[in-house]
């Protein structure tokens, strides 16, 4: 999120922008996603405790989905957006990265050490298996063909 905090904040190259929206809308939120989603439900079967959480960032995980489309319908548009469409598109932008932000953080003191405990090597396996895991695009061992303008710029950081 800091590239697309960046993109925002500097030229907005348009390329990098659909890059980054593209990555989240076809790889974060149709797998990474839901495979948190399959491991918070196990995570609470074992431990209720922290079930408010985990509604909690099921819905945002819901929010975020939709927020990500919007954007990255904006961001591939064949005509030139207006000005007022641009001062939309990059509210929208910020409360994405703010919403991303908050999440992660959640996510990072509430239920990811928790996993870490509760969690076995099953369990990760076999939610791997439930949604048919696919390996990440940009982060994973080899960048596919239409991210690479985004690690390029990934990597110039
Ligand atoms: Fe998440």
């Amino acid at each position: 999120m800091a590239l697309l905090t960046e993109e925002l904040a500097s030229t907005a190259d348009p390329g990098v922008l659909r890059g980054v929206m593209n990555y989240m809308v076809h790889y974060a939120d149709q797998f990474h996603h839901p495979l948190e989603d399959l491991l918070f439900a196990r995570l609470q079967r074992k431990d209720p405790s922290v079930a408010a959480s985990i509604e909690k960032l099921e819905q945002e995980h819901a929010d975020i989905g939709k927020a990500g489309a919007s954007l990255l319908a904006l961001f591939t548009r064949e005509d030139a957006l207006t000005k007022s469409e641009v001062e939309k598109a990059t509210v929208l932008a910020r409360e994405y990265i703010d919403g991303l932000n908050r999440h992660r953080e959640l996510e990072e003191r509430t239920v990811f050490p928790l996993a870490n405990i509760v969690l076995e090597t099953r369990d990760f396996e076999a939610v791997r298996t439930e949604i048919k895991w696919q390996t990440d695009p940009v982060f994973g061992p080899a960048a596919a063909a239409g991210y690479l303008m985004v690690l390029e710029r990934l990597l110039r950081h």
